[in-house]
């Protein structure tokens, strides 16, 4: 079995980081193509140096620009790779445009796909990411679901359910095997000041939140609220997008520690100890989940419905008196769920299914 692992952000370099590690321990050949969409030391080179994964064979460097620019470049790239490497299978991981390209390109080449983290559903399409999820998903021959309600949701839309395995989700993987190193390692509360559960924690960067100023302007506000109401620290590792959109409307955040992206191991101290999670995240949503840190979600969707039902996140949308009362709610709730994305073994899991695929 020769397996090519495409990806090109930093949630895709984290969450396939599992993969590499069951791909490494079970021998069987494979390499990574890196679309280069992300490109920026921390938003890249950094976890791979941290989460020890081996180098990308190669780098397609397609960088930034619209929607129809990286998923073009993309799949030219991907073609002369995936022609010339001949894989058994190519594994995409999510809803980004490298994922649906990545996944576009072998599916039309005739290379079997595997989307891991499928059947997710904002019902949003408005999202770019939205359509990325649905088409990847409609090109794949194996869909790793990490829940029982992804794969209800695969088999409503016609998905045979002999293409669908409930894998759980590599975060909680991810998690296992580098939360007690990120807790023994890294000094980021020292560094900022900042006291275990006095603090909350902000990640927000999704194009239909950033690049409106309205949007933008409001969640500013509302964080600039919180630390009014609170009188404690509000902390949020800005992505590059964020920043530049923050300056072209020339926001004014005061009151607001922003800093620049943090690493993996830094960024799990700071999110395991944090008094609760503000995000847009998908990644921190389930994260925050798994690490019984109550989140409020500065979204009008999500497509994590698990976190919402079982009550360890709830949807604020964008307004500021909306973020402050989800504050409140999440704030008067006990952090008593149980994590809904499996044991940790998800990496593992996706390579014996697939092994068993090809090796019979
Ligand atoms: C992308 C994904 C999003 C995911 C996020 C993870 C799509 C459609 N969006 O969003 O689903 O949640 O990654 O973080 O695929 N930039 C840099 N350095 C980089 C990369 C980007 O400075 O290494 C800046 C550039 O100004 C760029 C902007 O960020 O224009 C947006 O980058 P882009 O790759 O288009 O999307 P993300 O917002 O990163
Ligand atoms: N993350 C990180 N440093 C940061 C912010 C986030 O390492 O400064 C990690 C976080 O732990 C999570 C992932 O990045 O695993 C989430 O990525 P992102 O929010 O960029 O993408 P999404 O999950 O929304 O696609």
């Amino acid at each position: 079995m020769k397996t090519a692992i495409i990806l090109g952000t930093r949630p895709e370099i984290i969450k396939m980081a599992p993969i590499i590690r069951a791909l490494e321990k079970s021998g069987t050949d494979f390499f990574i193509l890196h679309t280069g969409q992300h490109y920026t030391y921390k938003l890249d080179r950094v976890f791979f140096e941290q989460l020890q994964l081996p180098d990308a064979r190669y780098n397609l460097d397609v960088g930034s620009g619209t929607h129809g620019i990286q998923t073009g470049k993309i799949l030219e790239g991907a073609d002369r790779i995936l022609l010339a490497e001949k894989p058994d299978v190519v594994l995409v991981e999510g809803d980004t445009n490298s994922v649906f390209a990545g996944a576009l390109s072998a599916c039309k080449l005739g290379i079997k796909v595997g989307h891991v983290e499928a059947g997710l559903r904002s019902y949003d399409r408005s999202m770019p990411e939205e359509i990325n999820r649905i088409l990847a998903d409609h090109c794949a021959d194996y869909l790793f679901a990490p829940t029982s309600s992804a794969r209800q949701i695969l088999l409503g839309e016609g998905i045979p359910e002999e293409k669908i395995f409930i894998t759980g989700n590599t975060i909680v993987d991810a998690l296992q095997q580098n939360l007690s190193l990120a807790k023994s390692k890294t000094t980021i509360l020292s560094d900022l000041n900042v006291k275990p559960h006095n603090y909350f924690l902000i990640t927000l960067h999704r194009q239909e939140n950033v690049d409106v100023q309205a949007r933008f302007a409001s969640i500013i506000k509302g964080l600039q609220g919180l630390v009014k109401e609170f009188n404690i620290p509000v902390i949020y590792p800005i992505h590059p997008r964020s920043r530049k959109m923050l300056t072209q409307f020339a926001l004014e955040t005061s009151g607001i520690n922003l800093i620049d992206p943090i690493d993996f191991l830094e960024f799990l101290v700071l999110e395991s100890n944090a008094k609760l999670v503000l995000t847009d995240s998908g990644g921190v949503q389930e994260e925050s989940c798994i690490l019984n840190v109550p989140c409020v979600t500065l979204r009008d969707n999500t497509e994590r419905t698990e976190t919402i039902e079982i009550g360890c996140n709830i949807i604020a949308g964008t307004s500021t008196d909306k973020i402050l009362e989800c504050t409140h709610i999440m704030l008067s709730r006990k952090n008593s769920w149980i994590n809904p994305y499996g044991d940790g073994k998800t990496g593992e899991r996706i390579i014996n299914i697939l092994k068993g695929v090809f090796h019979g």
